[in-house]
């Protein structure tokens, strides 16, 4: 027999304290923010939670800094909403104490008065500052200090990220879904094209030919499947019309690259020429938000902004739908894996599924299995 039992049984997708362990590991790993694209405006930030902790992602006049969404005072929230551009210092809508880059409270209303807070006591009460690194226009936070560099965590892959960072256009489409079921089905599902048959028979069908390679590297992984001829057509028809560059970086520029950054970042291109990037965020045992971000490569100048609206407008469409497909199949596993115990069966062709099992077992002290 060629298949053998996954190394994570389904108590591991439901169990809390799985949950708990789990979240201590991305804790752990960089984790993908946003383009910095997206925080060129002074003043500009972005919210996000990161392993249960609720980061904010701040332009301090040209520097970015990470620091915990949470007042020293009484503990508000520092910025409500998921992003948007401030004017003046980081203030807390409560009773209005004011941080600096440092997360420092400098300005306390009535300090002298109330509280009599001298420089070391303001110090004392600085917000908790996260890493943040950042490749190219990818934007990391790391939650708990120490580890590997960004570089080197990326490992092989950074010459690629740095390619599609300077490849790529700012996205054409952005969506943060919720998704109904544990984040590793999630992941389980974008590292393997056997369900492409049977969920994505009119969409992702039309573009991938069902060939299917893997490499391992390290904690991450790559897949390589080949694109059908039509398919190949279209793009190579559409990337003349907007004059698109292709990013030659990628070994099989003509094929759908796949890289799993462990362990919930993946990044899809597809000829060369769209880069589909999406984090698997876990909100509780069985959710986790699904965001992903739509990139064409650059173009030279001259496109049509009428060409460019008909191919984004398909393209989004097109992404549409197979994500509502995976959303769908990937709530039925959710609801399907609370009435079993076992460990699922996995073909040679999930082999990228087993090398993710046994990453995480190896990260949470479990050894390979
Ligand atoms: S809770 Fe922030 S200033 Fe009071
Ligand atoms: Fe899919």
């Amino acid at each position: 027999m060629l298949a053998r039992p996954a190394a994570l049984t389904a108590a591991d997708y439901r169990d809390p304290a799985r949950f708990a362990a789990e979240r201590r590991l991305l804790a752990r790993h960089w984790q993908f923010v946003g383009f910095s694209d997206e925080l060129l405006e002074p003043g500009s930030w972005l919210v996000r939670e990161i392993a249960g902790e609720p980061v904010l992602v701040q332009d301090f006049d040209g520097e970015l800094r990470a620091l915990r969404n949470v007042c020293s005072h009484r503990f508000a929230r520092l910025r409500a909403g998921e992003a948007g551009t401030a004017t003046g210092p980081l203030r807390c809508p409560y009773h209005g104490w004011t941080y600096d880059r440092d997360g420092v409270p400098v300005g306390i209303p009535g300090n002298g008065d109330c509280f009599g807070l001298d420089r070391e006591g303001k110090r004392a009460l600085a917000l908790t500052r996260y890493e943040l690194d950042r490749l190219g226009r990818f934007l990391f936070v790391r939650v708990e200090p120490g580890g590997p560099s960004l570089v080197d965590w990326l490992g092989p892959h950074a010459t690629l990220l740095q390619a599609l960072s300077d490849g790529m256009s700012a996205p054409f489409a952005q969506e943060a879904q919720p998704w109904a079921a544990n984040w590793k089905v999630g992941v389980e599902n974008v590292l393997e094209v056997y369900h492409v048959d049977a969920v994505h028979p009119d969409s992702f069908r039309t573009v991938v030919d069902g060939s299917w390679r893997v490499e391992p590297s390290g904690l991450h992984s790559v897949g390589y499947a080949g694109i059908r001829p039509e398919a190949q057509r279209w793009w190579v028809g559409a990337g003349k019309r907007l004059g698109l560059i292709p990013v030659e970086a990628l070994a099989g520029v003509e094929g759908y690259v796949h890289l799993l950054l462990f362990p919930n970042l993946a990044i899809g291109v597809t000829a060369g020429r769209m880069m589909s990037v999406q984090t698997l965020e876990p909100t509780g045992p069985e959710t986790f938000t699904l965001r992903y971000r739509l990139c064409l490569a650059k173009a030279r100048e001259g496109a049509s902004k009428a060409a460019l609206a008909a191919v984004t407008g398909h393209l989004s469409a097109l992404n549409s739908q197979l994500l509502s497909e995976d959303r769908a199949v990937c709530g039925e596993v959710g609801a399907g894996l609370r009435h079993v115990d076992g460990a699922a069966l996995l073909g040679v062709n999930e082999n990228r599924i087993r090398h993710f099992h046994d990453m995480i077992q190896a990260q949470l002290g479990g050894g390979a299995a």
